[in-house]
């Protein structure tokens, strides 16, 4: 979205038409959403503008047939080392010479997902924030194999979609998960202990710390499923890190497919 509504030629790649169908009409009405702020005195213009980002999006099912014609793989799936090594060791067959990869993994290790192509100094890190079109941030992450070519093109494409980036090296969580994650499990941690109501440590945050959403409310609003992703990720490669513990009550929430906002149920209930 963000990218097409800023000029550029985007193909967004999916499994399913049925998912690529609900992702542009997520697309369409987060727009409508933008324009109603960007264009209050002129709703012509916010009509123009959404439909001039409509024309730069299309969609498909076929990576592989699209990477052909593409400069820049943005890949956002399910946050698996192995599966996402797989995917980018395949377009790594197809794509041209220059193509740069970029992932937005949250937590994984960006030089083992360049280590499954032969493109390792055309790889890094692209770490966008929920929701995108409102978060200004974009992590960008240089491997000690990303070229400085591939780091300063990563950092202008950030620029050109609007948004500030911030570098930092390859480690566990970057900057703002490498915080946030432990922060939010500490959270739950406090909760399990039964030292406080899970609506009273989103209160205390948001009106003690000036937060914009309470630790519960943003693992509903992130996923429940993607956090516990993250943090199993990390307590695999620090067992011993009390902060990379897993959470019992997480676990149970993911188990029973209470995932947050996107299915209806997490900590809290949505309508
Ligand atoms: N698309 C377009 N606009 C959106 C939007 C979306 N998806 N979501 C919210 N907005 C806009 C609204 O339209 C509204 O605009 P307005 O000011 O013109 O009315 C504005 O944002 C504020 O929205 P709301 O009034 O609905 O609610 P809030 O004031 O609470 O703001 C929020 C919503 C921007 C999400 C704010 O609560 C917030 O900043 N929350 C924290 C988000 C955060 O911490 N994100 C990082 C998560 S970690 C992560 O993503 C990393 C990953 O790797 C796990």
């Amino acid at each position: 979205q963000v990218a097409a509504a800023s000029g550029h030629t985007v193909v967004l790649v999916d499994q399913s038409e049925e998912i690529l169908k609900k992702s542009t009409k997520g697309i369409e009405e987060s727009l409508k959403r933008v324009t109603k702020k960007k264009f209050a005195d002129k709703p012509e213009a916010g009509t123009e503008f959404i439909e001039k980002t409509l024309k730069n999006l299309t969609t498909s099912t076929d990576a592989v047939a699209v990477v052909h014609s593409t400069d820049l793989v943005i890949e956002a799936i399910v946050e698996n080392q192995e599966i996402k090594s797989e995917l980018f060791k395949t377009l790594d067959k197809f794509a041209p010479e220059h193509t740069i990869f970029a992932s937005n993994t949250s937590s994984l290790h960006i030089t083992q997902l360049a280590n499954s192509t032969t493109r390792q100094d055309r790889f890094g890190g692209l770490h966008f924030f929920n929701p995108v079109p409102m978060m200004k941030l974009v992590e960008v992450i240089k491997t000690p194999m990303t070229s400085q070519k591939t780091f300063e093109s990563l950092v202008d494409f950030s620029k050109a979609v609007g948004k500030s980036p911030v570098s930092c090296k390859d480690t566990p969580g970057f900057i703002v998960n490498r915080l946030l994650v432990p922060y939010m499990l500490e959270a739950v941690r406090l909760f399990e202990r039964g030292d406080a109501s899970k609506e009273d440590i989103d209160v205390a945050m948001k009106l003690g710390a000036g937060y914009p959403m309470g630790p519960f409310e943003l693992l509903d609003y992130v996923g429940l499923d993607t956090s516990k992703y993250i943090i199993d990720g990390w307590h695999s490669l620090e067992p011993n890190n009390p902060l990379f513990a897993p959470s019992p009550l997480l676990n149970k929430l993911v188990e029973e497919k209470k995932l947050g906002k996107k299915t209806g149920e997490g900590f809290y209930k949505y309508k």
